[in-house]
């Protein structure tokens, strides 16, 4: 599995940081953030709130541009150890100088120029999905895509919505996914993860994003998933993330695989990798123990994850002739 090629539409930057790394920033720094690792030294939370603020701890060791190229060269050698040829990751100028967008520029470029080194040294593709956080709130949000309009392009190619499902509504969120969506920016948001159903038709409704983040609990309308399956919706599904944190008891009742029959477009990705105990490889080998998925499940999955990828069309050619041609 773990030669594979593997594309990832949904994992975040500071979520895909080593606790080692973040230890070794937060010393430098001489900052204090042992209060959020276990004994073994990994993240340690006892659920979603917490994982928040767990998550939040371990990026303030994240001062300065640089030490974004450091995390990203990190995070890309390990995913293209995985397999990963492309990665999606999402961005926060929240935590990227505090949505000033002269800072975020210079965040931005150190990780880009992470992400070029990275793609010359293992083959890995990384584009950026600028995300606003729904607990910070409306006001943040606008900041955050006027960061995003003004640097949309060939790499910063999305915009997002992360953060507690449980904070406000989507429809708060309008403003901020309409400017992004007239920078030129491809839309998804999370959905679905805590929320029922309901939270999925609103984000496709109010936000008119065209991926949904989990959105898994559309499982639970039938009219919704043949809405989704209608139209053409994907999911980008992350289901070690959604039984780590107690979305669905264990991988069995996962419904990944009713989705997938029920013809909704589903894709395979992490979240957050050391956070959750899960690589790209765990992933695929947890859903073919469970389900019986084999390499050619995989292999169009992939397909169906390139084809959704929101980078332009030379490099998903490029990248769907590298998945055609992977056991050549
Ligand atoms: N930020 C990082 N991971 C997340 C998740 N699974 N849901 C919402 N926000 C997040
Ligand atoms: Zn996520």
């Amino acid at each position: 599995m773990r030669n594979l090629p593997k594309v990832e539409l949904h994992h975040h930057l500071e979520g895909a940081a080593p606790p080692a790394l973040m230890r070794d920033m937060a010393r430098a720094k001489h900052m204090d953030i042992g209060g959020i690792f276990d004994e073994g030294g990994n993240y340690a939370f006892a659920n979603f709130d917490m994982f928040l603020k767990v998550y939040e701890a371990a990026t303030s060791a994240l001062k300065t541009p640089q030490d974004y190229y450091q995390l990203t060269k990190a995070v890309l050698e390990q995913s293209a150890a995985e397999g990963v040829i492309y990665c999606e990751t999402f961005l926060s100028p929240d935590f990227c100088g505090g949505r000033d967008v002269g800072a975020w520029r210079e965040y931005l470029h150190a990780i880009r120029d992470a992400a070029t080194a990275a793609e010359k040294a293992h083959g890995i593709a990384l584009r950026g999905i600028v995300t606003c956080i729904r607990h910070f709130g409306p006001d943040k949000a606008r900041e955050t895509a006027l960061c995003a309009a003004e640097t949309a392009g060939d790499w910063v190619v999305g915009f997002g919505l992360a953060g507690d499902e449980k904070a406000g509504l989507p429809k708060d969120f309008a403003y901020a996914f309409d400017m992004a969506r007239e920078a030129g920016l491809r839309l998804t948001a999370h959905a679905g993860e805590w929320g029922g159903p309901q939270s999925v038709r609103d984000v496709i409704t109010d936000l008119r994003v065209e991926r949904v983040g989990h959105g898994v609990r559309a499982i639970e309308d039938p009219a919704l998933v043949a809405e989704l399956a209608d139209r053409g919706i994907v999911l980008e599904v992350c289901p070690g993330s959604n039984v780590a944190l107690g979305v669905y008891p264990g991988w069995s009742a996962h419904p990944i695989a009713r989705l997938h029959d029920a013809g909704v477009p589903v894709t395979i990705s992490t979240d957050d990798p050391p956070f959750f105990h899960t690589t790209m490889t765990r992933e695929y080998e947890r859903l073919s123990d469970t389900f019986g998925w084999d390499e050619a499940m995989f292999g169009a999955l992939n397909v169906v994850a390139a084809k959704a990828a929101f980078c332009d069309d030379a490099t998903r050619k490029h990248l769907l002739d590298r998945l055609e041609h992977s056991d050549d």
